[in-house]
């Protein structure tokens, strides 16, 4: 059942729980001013007659004070005064007032009061007359008692309805955007992140839809974060294995080439009786090729691997990063300077890549004369800073894009470190820097084991 629906049938409910409690209460409180205003009148009469009988021993014409008695009570509301003769006959009666208006038969059947009467015994003086019937009728009080519950019932029900109705309304009124609330949030779990929602209505529901239209934008925003994640992913890829492909091309290719020249020449030189000493220099020359080529393998190695490679501590690898980086850029002075220290094969690694992002980008986006990187054991952490003074940020903050410093900045922050990036004045550039801790670290690696 729709939430409207629920709300007009609890109204509807509650409109007819008060209706009837209201009835079921005038009902209790007519039935006690019926029998208190009839009990009344009864006194009234009842007095009346008896002054009446009292007055007669010294009445000079009797019959005359028992008409103008009689007369009294003609069109009285509640009681009717009748003069009974000895054989039962009516002598005299009053006229009881004729309701002002009908009553239905039901309410008169509900009150149901009696109609009671009191006989008085006349004396001798009032004869033929020998009893007064005091008749109270309640016909009168109920027409009476009718006519203002039915006014009092009429406004209640007037005011319910009202109230329901309009209630009703700002409701309906009320409710009307959460069909847009609903069908953006299908929209937004079926991955359309574009919707906008008008903000309208009452308070709660504006800030409803403030909230929903954040939530897409967000999502939206991730969306696109996403998307750009996975085509620099991509990017990298591409440019990695060109890189690989360079490096192979460029710095084993000549060694093996040397390999086979000095292969061949072994062999002219042998078919030509040559002296044994030519012989053993080529070989030499070819072990010399083949320990370079090894080494060049192993540099690669080290810039493919994330972290350190096996056999190598944080010192050699960051020295086989600095050497590849100088043999390519020989105009940059790189300086070096790392402490011997242990922190673990996480932390080394996550160094490693740091420190591999930051020369990286001081060469992509910079033009530095020098870059300078120090690893600084502090006991209980680690630290870098790689330094340059290639000119420092071509972009402000909010504007650069790329994924290096925020992985970086994750990457030691989720270590439980601190991270920073400032840009140096004279000469301008830029200074990456961070920090672990060396417990935080040790305690998530045993975790993880
Ligand atoms: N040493 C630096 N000198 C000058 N600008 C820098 C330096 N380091 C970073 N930047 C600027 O900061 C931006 C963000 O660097 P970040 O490493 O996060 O991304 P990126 O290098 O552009 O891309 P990638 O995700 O491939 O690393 C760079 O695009 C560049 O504009
Ligand atoms: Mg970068």
């Amino acid at each position: 059942m729709s939430l409207f629906a629920r709300l007009a049938l609890t109204l509807a409910g509650a409109m007819v729980a008060v209706l009837l409690l209201g009835a079921a209460l005038g009902y209790v409180k007519a039935g006690e001013e019926v029998r208190a205003e009839l009990e009344a009148a009864r006194g009234v009469a009842v007095n009346a007659v008896t002054r009446l009988i009292a007055a007669l021993p010294a009445s000079r014409n009797p019959e005359a004070d028992i008409a103008s008695l009689v007369s009294t009570f003609n069109g009285d509301r509640h009681v009717r005064i009748l003069m009974i003769d000895a054989f039962g006959q009516v002598r005299a009666q009053s006229a009881l007032a004729e309701p002002d208006r009908s009553v239905p038969g039901f309410f008169v059947a509900l009150l149901s009061p009696a109609q009671t009467t009191t006989i008085l015994p006349m004396t001798v003086r009032s004869a033929p007359i020998v009893a007064a019937m005091v008749v109270v009728m309640p016909a009168n009080e109920v027409a009476e008692i009718w006519g203002g519950l039915a006014l009092d019932l009429a406004l209640l029900l007037v005011f319910a309805v009202l109230t329901a109705v309009l209630g009703l309304l700002v409701v309906r009124r009320a409710l009307r955007p959460l069909g847009g609330l609903s069908s953006a949030f299908h929209r937004i779990g079926q991955g359309d992140t574009r919707i906008r929602l008008a903000v309208e209505g009452p308070p709660e529901v504006a800030r409803l839809a403030r909230g929903v239209n954040a939530m897409a934008e967000r999502l939206d925003g991730l969306a696109r974060d996403r998307q750009r994640l996975a085509e620099q992913l991509s990017r990298l890829a591409d440019e990695e294995r060109a890189e690989l492909a360079r490096d192979l091309h460029d710095d084993v290719g000549p060694f093996l080439f040397a390999v086979d020249v000095d292969a061949a020449s072994i062999r002219r030189l042998a078919e030509a009786g040559a002296d044994p000493s030519e012989i053993v220099d080529r070989t030499e020359a070819i072990r010399q090729a083949a320990g370079h080529a090894r080494l060049q393998v192993r540099k690669i190695l080290g810039q493919l691997r994330p972290g350190i490679l096996p056999g190598l501590g944080l010192v050699e690898t960051l020295e086989h990063l600095v050497d590849a980086a100088r043999a390519r850029h020989p105009a940059i002075a790189f300086t070096l300077s790392v402490e011997d220290c242990d922190p673990g094969a996480a932390v080394e690694a996550l160094v490693v890549r740091a420190v591999r992002e930051a020369v990286n980008n001081a060469l992509r986006h910079g033009h530095p004369r020098h870059v300078a990187i120090r690893v600084a054991d502090g006991g209980d952490a680690i630290s870098f800073r790689v330094s340059d003074d290639g000119g420092g940020f071509s972009r402000p903050e909010g504007e650069r894009g790329g994924y290096g410093l925020i992985g970086m900045r994750e990457r030691v922050e989720g270590l439980g470190g601190r991270f920073s990036v400032t840009e140096t004045g004279i000469p301008a550039g830029v200074s990456i820097f961070g920090e672990v801790p060396l417990a935080a670290a040790e305690a998530r690696r045993e975790a993880a084991e």
